[in-house]
């Protein structure tokens, strides 16, 4: 991220989205004053206004635009001013019916919706710049505008096209990739397997719908180019706009939640001058706390810093096919979660619940009910905790523990014909990232090829299935100089072209495990099999198991029955100064938190603080004091240890504090130094 491009509105920014433009003029004095009395200090703009911006080419109607942000500043409500590209209007296409994008099977969609357009098309890119330039132009310097926020949730409905023009562009991007050389690009393919060599470029195709199963290495480069034909766009809107504003900061929208893995946010985030995400729980997920918590430690990663949350809801979403409102506090909770683990500002989608359109059955900060409900309150209340945990922006979160993440390795275990359709990566990560949650131990994500991993004592990569050979060093090395490293089931399989590592598994990591595996055993859904040995009585396994041989390695737990009994199941290998494990299958939650908690004391990583089970504790760290968040998910309250001010209520703490049930504390904990002397 850019030093010089921050935001810079005081204390944590709070607000949504806000659509005026879907509401008479009338109604926007209203939110006016009740943004003012929720507090509200920043909201995004535009965002899906192209249509009535621009209602013909090159015809631009400013008028409602200026309205609202000169009636936005009045108010000393900030904006974040977005390129409405998300949503092209109806003349464009009526003009350019080649920029609409085309599915596998050849089917062109159409337009009447959002984010339907082909990311390679020219004619798309023009008008996209024409806008986003225009708005520029217009709004460089007025006063409310403290933040661009370009375009909206890039790749959420068109991450890819397979017209005939994405096809020359991939074919443009591939041409770069190997050098120009064809040769090069059928090796890395593996094009002898079933006559798929290429003798012209023109003959590639993106991997379009056929007849039996695609090449794995033709769709991973296929991944890899939407992810950047859609960043190329993003910088070039980036670049039209810091040349008519340069001070100013431009962010977008990741989507760094659950089931989105369209791009490769480790290549966009540099790119950004503040990194803000969008996150949205899944009605049908029992912890959805600790699906914010992974996420929001995710984003804190990339973005090496604190980060803004753009969008969440204040209640039930309108995508799922059951859209569950939030329990009592549960808002709250979400929300101070998100500060937790690093968000500096506060968002939802959207300011005023909509009347018409697509999205009229989802929540916002002001409700079809109006004031008259809980969700204002809980909006009103939530204004009042930012005001009050202002002094925590900017403070970042020490983590002694990293997760390794790449969306290289997940694009490729997710791919067909794999020895198991079961393996979800996000879910593989989410099953060792919990029991660190629950513990309160610190996670940072990094890059296998990230530098200065000595800062950690602790690296986890659960099921990193392919690693290049500079990532496999990076990790190597780091256990080499006295880290201790674990490495998940199914790692280091193939190296960044899928292609196999040669002579036994787990390929890439086999010397430094001290293992050897000759065959793979992944087990049928409802399958379980017994561990023994260093591990809790009853433990047990799913999902997938490995005939492993010791070539070095001790083995800390072996299967008890199946076809696999007696052979390691779970591996220790001294390796240079450090200590490297292996978990070759997937431990029920019990096993592998017993067996992440003896990997981390050996490390000597040691919790937070000391909870019992259903509080959440993160701390974040500022120049001269420790915020400590403490957050009830079970609903029991608690009485844990601290010193200091509890900043939501003002009251001095002194040894301990309470958490109430199902309610949030932050403590504010100074520093030992020479202030606190
Ligand atoms: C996304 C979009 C918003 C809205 C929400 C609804 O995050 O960015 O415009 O559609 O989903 O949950």
């Amino acid at each position: 991220m850019s030093t010089e491009r921050r935001l810079r509105p005081p204390g944590l920014a709070y607000g949504g989205d806000y659509n005026p433009e879907q509401w008479p003029e009338e109604v926007w004095a209203q939110d006016m004053a009740l943004m003012r009395e929720a507090g509200v200090t920043m909201v995004s703009v535009g965002i899906f206004s192209w249509a009535l911006l621009e209602p013909s080419e090159g015809v631009y109607d400013f008028s409602r635009m200026d309205k609202i942000l000169d009636l936005l500043h009045e108010n000393g409500i900030a904006a974040d001013l977005a390129t409405p590209t998300a949503a092209p209007p109806a003349w464009f296409f009526h003009a350019h019916p080649e920029a609409l994008p085309v599915d596998s099977d050849g089917r062109r969609l159409s337009y009447g919706s959002r984010q339907t357009f082909c990311p390679s098309s020219p004619a798309y890119r023009t008008a996209a710049l024409r806008i986003a330039g225009a708005l520029a132009e217009r709004y460089a310097d007025h006063p409310a505008v403290v933040m661009w926020h370009v375009h909206n949730e890039y790749g959420c409905h068109n991450s890819a096209c397979y017209c005939d023009t994405s096809a020359a562009a991939f074919r443009k991007w591939l041409k770069a990739k190997y050098d120009n050389d064809l040769d090069a690009l059928n090796e890395a393919w593996g094009t002898a397997f079933w006559s798929q060599w290429y003798h012209d470029w023109e003959e590639i195709l993106p991997p379009r719908a056929t007849g039996a199963d695609p090449n794995p290495t033709h769709r991973l480069d296929w991944r890899r180019f939407c992810s950047d034909e859609l960043l190329s766009l993003f910088t070039a809107e980036r670049d039209v706009i810091r040349r008519a504003a340069p001070g100013t900061p431009a962010t977008t929208n990741f989507m760094v939640m659950h089931n989105f893995d369209a791009l490769d946010y480790w290549r966009w985030a540099p790119e950004l001058d503040v990194v803000s995400n969008d996150h949205y729980l899944r009605s049908t997920d029992p912890e959805s706390e600790i699906d914010v918590a992974l996420c929001g430690d995710l984003v804190r990663s990339l973005a090496g810093g604190p980060w803004l949350l753009m969008e969440h809801s204040t209640g039930a979403v309108n995508w799922q096919p059951v859209n569950r409102a939030k329990n009592p506090g549960e808002m709250r909770r979400n929300a101070l979660a998100h500060v937790a683990h690093g968000a500096d500002g506060i968002a939802y989608f959207q300011w005023r619940a909509a009347k018409a359109g697509a999205e009229q059955w989802h929540s916002a900060m002001l409700p079809h009910a109006g004031t008259d409900s809980q969700i204002w309150q809980d909006v009103v209340q939530l204004g009042a905790d930012l005001r009050a945990l202002a002094e925590v922006r900017g403070s970042t979160s020490p983590a002694q523990v990293a997760i390794v993440w790449d969306w290289n390795a997940r694009w490729a275990m997710e791919q067909p014909c794999q020895p198991s359709a079961e393996l979800r990566f996000q879910d593989l990560v989410r099953h060792w990232y919990a029991p660190l949650w629950e513990a309160g131990v610190a996670v940072d994500f990094i890059h296998p090829d990230t530098p200065d991993l000595d800062r950690y004592r602790l690296v986890l990569a659960p099921s990193l299935y392919l690693v290049d050979d500079a990532g496999t060093a990076n990790l190597t090395a780091f256990v080499e100089r006295g880290g201790t490293l674990a490495v998940g089931f199914h790692s280091g399989a193939v190296d960044e072209n899928c292609h196999i590592r040669l002579g036994g598994y787990p390929g890439a990591f086999r010397e430094l495990l001290g293992v050897h595996c000759d065959e793979l055993f992944p087990l049928l859904p409802g399958v379980q099999v017994a561990l023994t040995g260093q591990v809790p009585q009853d433990a047990t396994a799913d999902l997938w198991t490995e005939r492993l041989r010791l070539t070095g390695a001790e083995a800390v737990a072996r299967y008890a029955d199946g076809p696999l009994a007696d052979v390691p199941a779970i591996t220790r290998h001294a390796y240079g100064n450090g200590t490297a494990w292996y978990i070759a299958t997937h431990p029920d939650p019990t096993t592998l938190a017993a067996l992440l908690e003896r990997i981390r004391r050996q490390a000597g990583v040691r919790p937070e603080r000391e909870v019992p089970p259903g509080i959440e504790v993160v701390k974040r760290r500022g120049t001269d004091a420790d915020y400590l968040f403490l957050i009830d998910h079970a609903g029991r309250g608690a009485e844990i240890p601290a010193d200091g001010v509890e900043l939501l209520t003002g009251k001095p703490v002194v040894g301990s504090v309470t958490v109430p049930e199902g309610s949030v504390a932050v403590v504010r904990e100074p520093l030992p130094g020479p202030s606190a002397e």
